[in-house]
């Protein structure tokens, strides 16, 4: 990667993997086969996140509507998560990288939920990297259990901010994502961290989840260098360094 590049990473980038069952399909393989490669392609980006000094990754792993998937598809993404907790943890813990599970983990089976608690507890002093894995995940039933969880603590409307607000999301606490990747030449969010996005930079590109390597990372962060973030600001209050903002 360029090296011009180190001072313009993003702190956080989310992704959506998306393209595991038509790069499957292209090869004559089954859908769980592509689910393999994607998890694999998930462990190699991991790794590059890490070494280039990202302090957020989230990886879009199981939507809430992916519940709708032939029996037999969910049952090899659990597998496939299971085997990713077991196998990987050790490796997370050597390379300072925390695991945190975004969503409704209380809804996964129970294998998989004590698993992935194994191994965020395992890693909770991790402070390299932190490694968000959306996980019965699904943004508006996000906003909607922090609506929850702000009234049950007595809010008044008045009290309602986007620190509160925030604070209650499944992020809270966390930077937003400043950078957005959606695999497979989808271009839509598919009610993923609606409101963490507001100013997040999106990239989509059509290579196929499986495909996505550290290569073609290079180049969603070289798109991302060359953007200007403008958080609806003009270009010349930018240029006179009135900060951020929104
Ligand atoms: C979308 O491809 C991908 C998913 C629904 C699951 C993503 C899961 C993985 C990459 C494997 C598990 C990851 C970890 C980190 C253990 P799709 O099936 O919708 O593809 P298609 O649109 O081509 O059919």
């Amino acid at each position: 990667m360029d090296q011009s590049l180190t001072g313009k990473l993003p702190g956080h980038i989310a992704i959506i993997m998306d393209g595991n069952g038509r790069w499957a399909k292209n090869r004559g393989l089954p859908r769980t086969a592509g689910h393999r490669a994607g998890a694999n392609a998930a462990r190699a980006i991991i790794s590059e996140c890490r070494r280039l000094g990202i302090g957020v990754l989230t990886l879009y792993a199981f939507s809430s509507e992916n519940w709708n998937r032939p029996k037999m598809e969910i049952a090899a993404l659990f597998r496939l998560l299971l085997d990713f907790a077991a196998r990987e943890t050790p490796g997370m813990l050597e390379k300072g990288i925390r695991l945190n599970v975004i969503g409704d983990l209380d809804g996964l089976p129970l294998p998989q939920r004590a698993a992935l608690k194994k191994s965020m507890e395992t890693t909770s002093r991790c402070d390299s990297m932190l490694l968000n894995l959306a996980l019965n995940y699904g943004a508006r039933a996000e906003i909607i259990q922090a609506v929850k969880k702000l009234m049950a603590s007595g809010s008044r409307p008045e009290d309602v901010t986007e620190t509160s607000l925030g604070a209650c999301l499944y992020t809270g606490g966390m930077p937003d994502p400043d950078l957005l990747i959606r695999a497979s030449g989808e271009q839509r969010l598919s009610n993923f961290m609606l409101y963490q996005c507001a100013y997040s930079e999106l990239y989509f590109t059509p290579t196929l989840w499986p495909d996505f390597d550290a290569a073609e990372l290079a180049k969603a962060l070289e798109a991302y260098a060359s953007r200007e973030r403008r958080f609806g600001k003009t270009g010349e209050q930018l240029a006179q360094g009135e900060g951020h903002g929104r």
